[in-house]
């Protein structure tokens, strides 16, 4: 029965089978005209979220200890309806966004999440409404070409000729699958097949401040976390050149096999970049795959005015640039980026990835599941290339100019203050820093639970450091006074 023939059969009181009911329902769950209307009045409801957030009146966060809030969401799994669309909407303003960190909100001084940009979140609805798998050209043809011509794009800022790569859900994701190709590549034996214990130990060299990452994604390939070399960082949280030539040394006295060099482009506690341009003439030198894990700072790159400092990175082998950070973009959206094309079907090595070789290779490319751990994936390229489109590099250069400028500010005003102390001046946009005589991690916790502001804290040599990460392009001047007027008040 056809939804209209059901309607009318309602309207004149005509007595319906069980399956026409369940046909009404299951109609009504798709019914482009609610989605309409329950969509403009979603949108008017996140445009006037996103409008009280970026004027930063209210709280950053509402804290409410997490074991109290969650009493809230407790209730049976429903049965039957409990909800119309209004209800969700009104759970939606009254509830739900209220208790959502409020990431557009000047005072958000946290972590190294994007306040994204309003267009490239509706290119997301797009995504899911879609739906596309991804997994082969045919369950996502334009979803493919869009990944594929902003995987150009990434790769013509590092400053590539060639590129091939793919984009997941996430830098830790996609740490793990350059690691792979890396892996694959360096063992003089076929790794995937027969597995690490068939050949010498392999070592990844990274500096001391590389993310977590890269150890978690050793424990994944079965080289056990220790398989990561640490290397010593210099007093301004760069790789020390010295440091990286002795840990290649002891690795090869050891017998193993350096499978890559890891050097990060911001890293997670300060946003210091390593030196890439000797740490890539280096593994140059020694035929070494050199990792460049730009998940934060590769976006330095749309900007003529600080591109310089990741000068060298066109020298990696595999470089990972996360959209969600200083792309603008919602979650998750990351770049892994091979150098050369081949490469990027090595990650996953499997069976069918032998096909490239042969006269499939035209087509195959445009299969990505070959090249990714994710067999469905989301459609994430739209929201990059919509970005790109809509605001040009220089557009989005002038976001990451801004939160930069920002972060250099807070330094300038914390070295101007007696009362303070910064670590070291800023790389990119993170700023640790402390109130000295004060308990850092109290002081933080009393400024989150009061909802002031949104700051980390991080530890560096057993020392415990704030952390802010300078995300958001609306945070002034002014918000930084008060940041630093808050803590001095909150610890008295
Ligand atoms: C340098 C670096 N690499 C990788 C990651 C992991 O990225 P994601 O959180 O997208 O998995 C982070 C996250 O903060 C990071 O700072």
């Amino acid at each position: 029965m056809q939804h209209r023939d059901i309607i009318f059969s309602t309207m004149h009181n005509n007595a319906l089978s069980p399956a026409d009911i369940a046909d009404s329902r299951i109609l009504g769950m798709f019914d482009p005209q609610q989605f309409r209307n329950t969509g403009h009045a979603l949108i008017d409801l996140l445009a006037d979220y996103l409008a009280t957030n970026m004027e930063g009146t209210g709280k950053v966060i509402d804290w409410v200890p997490p074991h109290l809030a969650e009493l809230d969401w407790l209730a049976p799994l429903p049965q039957h309806p409990v909800l119309n669309p209004t209800d969700l909407l009104e759970r939606l303003r009254h509830e739900i966004l209220p208790g959502t960190l409020a990431i557009h909100h000047p005072h958000n001084l946290g972590h190294q999440v994007a306040a994204p940009l309003p267009l490239a979140a509706l290119c997301d609805l797009v995504a899911a409404l879609a739906n596309q798998a991804m997994a082969v050209y045919e369950t996502g043809p334009s979803a493919t070409l869009l990944e594929r011509q902003v995987i150009r794009w990434l790769g013509e800022l590092i400053g590539w000729k060639n590129v091939e790569g793919v984009l997941t859900s996430g830098g830790a994701q996609a740490n793990l699958t350059a690691l792979l190709a890396a892996r694959q590549h360096s063992a003089d034996w076929d790794i995937w097949q027969k597995g690490v214990s068939a050949g010498r130990p392999l070592r990844i060299l990274a500096s001391e401040h590389a993310h977590y990452s890269i150890s978690r994604a050793a424990g994944i390939m079965g080289l056990g976390a220790n398989a990561v070399v640490k290397v010593a960082a210099d007093a301004e949280g760069r790789m020390d050149i010295a440091a990286l030539q002795q840990a290649h040394r002891e690795a090869i006295e050891q017998g193993t096999i350096v499978m890559a060099v890891v050097a990060t482009a911001g890293c997670t506690p300060t946003g210091s970049v390593d030196p890439l341009s000797s740490v890539g003439a280096y593994c140059r030198q020694h035929n070494l795959w050199l990792h460049v894990d730009g998940a934060h700072g590769a976006s330095a790159l749309l900007s003529p005015i600080y591109r310089e400092a990741l000068s060298g990175i066109e020298y990696a082998d595999s470089v990972v640039w996360d959209g969600h950070k200083l792309l603008y973009m919602p979650a998750a959206v990351s770049a892994v980026l091979f150098q050369k094309p081949e490469h990027a079907n090595e990650a996953f090595a499997q069976e069918a990835s032998y096909l490239f070789q042969g006269s499939s290779h035209g087509d195959e490319t445009y299969n990505t599941s070959y090249r990714t751990l994710e067999c469905t994936k989301r459609m994430m390229g739209l929201k990059l290339w919509a970005a790109f489109s809509l605001y040009g590099r220089e557009g989005i250069a002038l976001l990451v100019e801004r939160v930069f400028g920002t972060a250099r500010l807070l330094a300038q005003k914390l070295e101007q203050a007696e009362d303070f102390e910064c670590l070291m001046p800023p790389q990119t946009n993170i700023v640790c820093f402390r109130l000295r005589g004060a308990d850092q991690a109290s002081l933080r916790s009393a400024v989150i639970e009061a909802g002031a502001f949104h700051v980390t804290q991080v530890t560096l040599r057993d020392e415990v450091w704030l952390r802010t990460t300078i995300m958001n392009p609306l945070t002034t001047e002014k918000d930084l006074d008060e940041l630093l007027e808050t803590l001095r008040r909150r610890a008295t």
